[in-house]
């Protein structure tokens, strides 16, 4: 239960340690129970008084802290965890926990517990790069620590790359066991990304999809609770935290690691830019430049969409429309020939929808059903939207949304 969950959340000494006060209250406002464990070079960045006032315990600092080292205090915390949470984490951070080394109270405390540890790196971009950090991650990630982030954007050096600590509510959404919200106790599958459908071993088909918009459902299904799968083709992008992710190539693929998982699922959305079609012929060779033209029998590919609303217990079926022009009509011809619980429709084309930051969405329903979300930032519009569909896939609350 999230009522319990205990989080025992370290704080090292980087810049983005200010956002740990706000991932305190956050854990707390979902109900765990948090005891802040400080490096001396946290203290640099933030107060004890303010982590303790939010969390409401006394921090630890010190690992030569006699009172509570009478009673084997980091022993005792270290059992008493249900997870461990390191935000920030810092490049130095990683490297002791690399090294297991035990010379302050939470590199020891993660050595003695066997709680999950999860670390959110936080630091600039090439110290975030460099081999050595490199290679502690890898070191850190053999042995079960989950890594969350980190984000990429502007760093406090002035900066621009991967380095950002995530934010509190994707840690908070990264470790709840449970997490509560509109979409608790749910399983969502969404698909994301494009499809490669290869044509010799050098050359495919693809399209312009970068997932932006399907991660961003997937991180805003995992905030409101849901259990979350993500199915995506290659993609440049990192796991929302908290989020299964499975890596397809081909539709083929991506039809069949959806159809293995989703007798599972509540709600199925296909955001992924599917081929429609594939190469009939696989070239073993690649092909040689010899005539003015080359001809390429296509052949259509699986329907996943529609092959998942096909089934006889399917889940609640949410597909996405990528039309150049006349948006709705073209929309609500898919939401009916595919027999959808829900269409979202976009506008595609230059600047437009594909690797874009910022979408605006039609989302039709049958029987006229119809709602607007004006431009905004993919994970706002992924939050809106999901909200919606967490109301209209319950059907007893559906028949009361406008
Ligand atoms: O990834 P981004 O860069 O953020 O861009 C977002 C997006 C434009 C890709 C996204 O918002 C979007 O519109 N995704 C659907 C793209 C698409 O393939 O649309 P469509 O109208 O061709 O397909 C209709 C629906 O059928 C989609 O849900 C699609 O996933 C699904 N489909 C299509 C073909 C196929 N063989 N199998 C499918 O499941």
């Amino acid at each position: 239960m999230a009522g319990q969950q205990r989080v025992l959340l370290g704080v090292t000494g980087g810049i983005a340690a200010y956002k740990s006060a706000e991932l305190v209250r956050a854990l707390r406002e979902r109900g765990c129970e948090v005891q802040v464990v400080m490096t001396r070079g946290a203290r640099e960045f933030i107060g004890a008084a303010t982590l303790q006032a939010l969390s409401g315990r006394p921090v630890r600092e010190d690992l030569w802290d006699a009172a509570a080292e009478a009673a084997m205090g980091h022993i005792e915390l270290a059992r008493w965890a249900d997870c461990v949470l390191i935000a920030p984490a810092t490049a130095q951070c990683l490297a002791r926990l690399a090294h297991g080394l035990a010379d302050d109270l939470l590199s020891t405390l993660c050595l003695a517990t066997d709680a999950p540890v999860y670390l959110a790196p936080a630091m600039n971009r090439l110290m975030w790069a460099h081999p050595a950090t490199r290679a502690n991650c890898e070191v850190l990630a053999a042995r079960g620590v989950t890594l969350l982030g980190p984000g990429i954007g502007d760093q406090a050096c002035g900066e621009t790359g991967p380095g950002r600590m995530l934010e509190p509510q994707a840690l908070v959404a990264a470790v709840l066991k449970d997490p509560a919200g509109p979409l608790a106790g749910r399983t969502v599958m969404i698909t994301a990304g494009p499809t490669r459908e290869p044509i010799d071993p050098v050359r495919y088909l693809t399209n312009r999809s970068s997932g932006k918009m399907g991660f961003a459902l997937a991180a805003a299904a995992r905030e409101a609770g849901a259990r979350v799968v993500l199915v995506t083709g290659p993609v440049a992008l990192a796991t929302p935290p908290g989020v299964e992710r499975v890596d397809v190539e081909t539709a083929a693929e991506l039809h069949e690691a959806v159809h293995r998982r989703v007798g599972d699922c509540d709600i199925f959305i296909g955001a992924a830019a599917v081929a429609d079609y594939r190469p009939r012929e696989y070239a073993g060779e690649k092909i040689k430049k010899r005539d003015a033209t080359l001809t390429l029998t296509l052949d259509r590919s699986p329907d996943v969409l529609a092959s998942v609303a096909a089934l006889a217990s399917r889940p609640f079926t949410v597909g996405f429309a990528a039309e150049t022009c006349e948006v709705e009509r073209h929309a609500r011809e898919k939401l009916a020939r595919k027999q959808l619980d829900m269409i979202v429709a976009n506008q595609v084309g230059p600047g437009r929808a594909f690797d874009t930051e910022d979408n605006e969405l039609l989302v039709l329903w049958p029987e006229e059903g119809c709602q607007v979300f004006a431009r905004a930032p993919k994970r706002e519009l992924a939050e809106a939207l999901i909200a919606l569909i967490a109301t209209r896939s319950r059907p007893e609350d559906a028949a009361v949304v406008p």
